[in-house]
Order: C-alpha cells, then structure tokens, then sequence
C-alpha cells in the first residue's frame, strides 16, 4: 500500500513509499483513511526534529490528524462495525499507568503517539489501531471530522480554563477574549468560544484586513485585528494563544487583565527569550495560565459534537478552515502550506 513516510530524524526523507498492508491484531481494527491533516508536528519531523519508527523498523509513516472508515474488525472488536466513520485519539500507553480516560496526561517517555512516536500514522491507504481509542463521526460531520485532533486540544484548553476559571471563584464572568493566531487551532478556538456563547473576540494574526483568515473572523461575529494587539485598547478575561511563538504568547500574557485565565496551545520552540518579571508581578492578580498539547478522548467527542452544531450555526464555514486538499500522490503539497493557509489535507477517498 502507499504511505507517505520519513525516516525519522533524518531531515527531507520525506517519500511516499510501499509499505506492507498491516492487518489488525486482536482488539485492533482495520481503518481505510479518509483524509489526513498535516500540522507543524508533521512539519518538524520532516525537518528531522523529532519523532521515532516503530521499534525495529526503518520508516515511520506520517499523519496523526484521521477520519477514517472502518474496514475489518480483529477478533474481539464490538464497539464499532464495518463501515463505520471514526476519527482515532493519538496517544497510547507503553508503560503509562493512567486510566484510558487521561492519557493526556501520561509523562513524557510513556507513551507512544500515531504518525509521532513509534507508531505509524494514518497518511497511508491502511492503518492499524486499537479499537477503544476510537470515536465515531456522525456522517453529517464527515466533510469537517478531519479538524477533530487539532479541535480536542482546543476544547481541553477552553474546557479548563472555564471550569478552572469558575473553581477559583463563582462570580467569574469573563467576557473579553483574545486569541492570538488566525491558523487552524485559533481559528477553531473562535469557533468553539462562539458556540459557548462568548461575542466580544478579538483574534489578532500577520495577515492583512483582506485576507480569508480575516474574512472568517469576521465572518462569525469577531473582530480581527492585523499584527499589532495593542490597537486593541483594554485587558482581556480569557486569552487563547494559537500562534507558537514565543513574543506572542509574551503579548497574550501581557494583555490578560486582573482574573484572567490564559491558555497556551502553540508549541514554543523558536528559541527566543522574554523577560517574565514584569508579567509574574502582574501574576498576584490571580491569573491563571494552562497549556495543553494532547487531549482526551472525551475532548475528542467534545470536538465531534462541537462540529456538528458548528454546521448547524455557522453553514460552510467550518469546511473553508480547509485551504488545501491534495491527492496521496500529491503530498508534498499538503507540507508546503503557505502563511494564507489555514489546514492542507491529504484526501485519500472521496467524502
Ligand atoms: C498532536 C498531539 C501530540 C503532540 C506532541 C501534536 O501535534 O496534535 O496529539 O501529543 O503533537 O507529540
């Protein structure tokens, strides 16, 4: 079968390659993948960064963002069926004892993660993986299911910085929002802080007023501003960073006003430094800041069901999030994403 694969922590090894048709083991199942995302973690192990083959074997095969069809059933399957439409959690226990329920929070080093650590992905014609750690799309949802790994991340960070918000006190009412990045996880972070009811969203982003990622802001009520958050006058109550850059999320910290909760999504690797002291000061104000980078199955069917009401209020907007489809042979163009991109994906049937 074809896979789209890389010999990890070998930089450009990217290739799409025959790799042997795995067929599933006992409590597995047999997935025929639909469409795979691609994101800055693909990216990075292209780049030769990170990321680790199944023990003994030579390549890993990409893509940890799934909605899948079910195929074949290994013997003790019975909580899918042939034909079923499922997006697969990432993440699995190797020595991690957490229950399955929180293997978000599994420590570093006992897990293993599809299309990451030692796993293969999903961005081939067949994957293999344990049945348990699926959860179904409605088909309503098909055309926008392939959002839902970015989406349960969003809905872990936003999940807890509501109810941990409102643990601390009561009273909490936050009102004010701010996300900074208009790519996938920003703008799905739009998405969900609209369905919760939030109106007062200012999403600042690099591209112009023009641009589509300023068009969708505006598009479902928010406000989006160009670069410079502090055309924005006030302080905000809850603050999502969606960026992955280091000086964004020292701005997203800097405009958290007194009470304020802000959630860290990006991953942080840009090597620049910032000087806290003046924010960790501010800090006394009772602000609380969460990050997230994987989430739970149950954000997962948050996600599912979040998408859903999404096509019900916002119409076709949650499909535009989808900038670019390739073929499997057309791979290499889903990597090469563009800063007016929002999500590439690889579309391995049709919908
Ligand atoms: C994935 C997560 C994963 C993380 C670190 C992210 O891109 O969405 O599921 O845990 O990378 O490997």
């Amino acid at each position: 079968m074809k896979a789209v694969t890389v010999v990890p922590l070998v930089k450009d090894s990217l290739a799409l390659r025959d790799m042997p048709k795995p067929s599933p083991k006992r409590g597995q199942v047999l997935l025929s993948p639909i469409e795979v995302g691609v994101c800055g973690t693909d990216k990075d192990i292209i780049e030769g960064r990170y990321g680790a083959p199944p023990v003994g074997e030579e390549y890993l095969i990409l893509g940890h963002e799934a909605v899948a069809e079910v195929v074949e059933l290994g013997d003790g399957v019975d909580n899918v069926g042939v034909g079923d439409l499922v997006v697969p959690t990432v993440r699995r226990p190797t020595t991690c004892t957490l229950p399955i329920s929180e293997l978000d929070y599994c420590p570093r080093g006992t897990y293993a993660e599809h299309g990451i650590w030692y796993l293969h992905g999903f961005a081939a014609e067949f994957a293999v993986t344990d049945s348990q750690y699926l959860v179904k799309v409605p088909r309503e949802a098909i055309d926008v299911a392939v959002l839902t790994e970015p989406l349960s991340i969003v809905e872990k960070g936003i999940d807890l910085a509501l109810r941990l918000g409102r643990a601390r006190f009561e009273s909490w009412s936050p009102r004010r929002v701010l996300i900074m990045g208009a790519g996938p996880i920003g703008m799905l972070a739009l998405m969900v802080m609209r369905l919760r009811g939030f109106t007062d969203i200012t999403v600042t982003a690099t591209r112009p007023y023009d641009s589509l990622k300023a068009k969708l802001t505006r598009e479902i009520g928010a406000t989006y501003v160009n670069t410079n958050v502090d055309q924005v006058n006030g302080d905000f109550d809850i603050v999502i960073e969606a960026t992955g850059s280091t000086n964004a999320a020292y701005d997203a910290l800097r405009r958290l006003g007194a009470d304020g909760v802000a959630v860290l999504l990006g991953i942080y690797l840009d090597g620049k430094t910032v000087n806290m002291g003046p924010l960790l000061d501010d800090w006394r104000r009772n602000k609380l800041i969460i990050g997230a980078t994987n989430a739970s199955i149950r954000a997962f069917e948050m996600g599912v069901s979040d998408l859903v009401k999404a096509k019900l209020k916002f119409g076709g907007w949650v499909r535009k999030l989808i900038t670019k489809e390739v073929t499997l042979d057309e791979y290499e163009y889903a990597y090469n994403w563009g800063h007016e991109d929002i999500k590439s994906v690889i579309q391995l049937k049709s919908l």
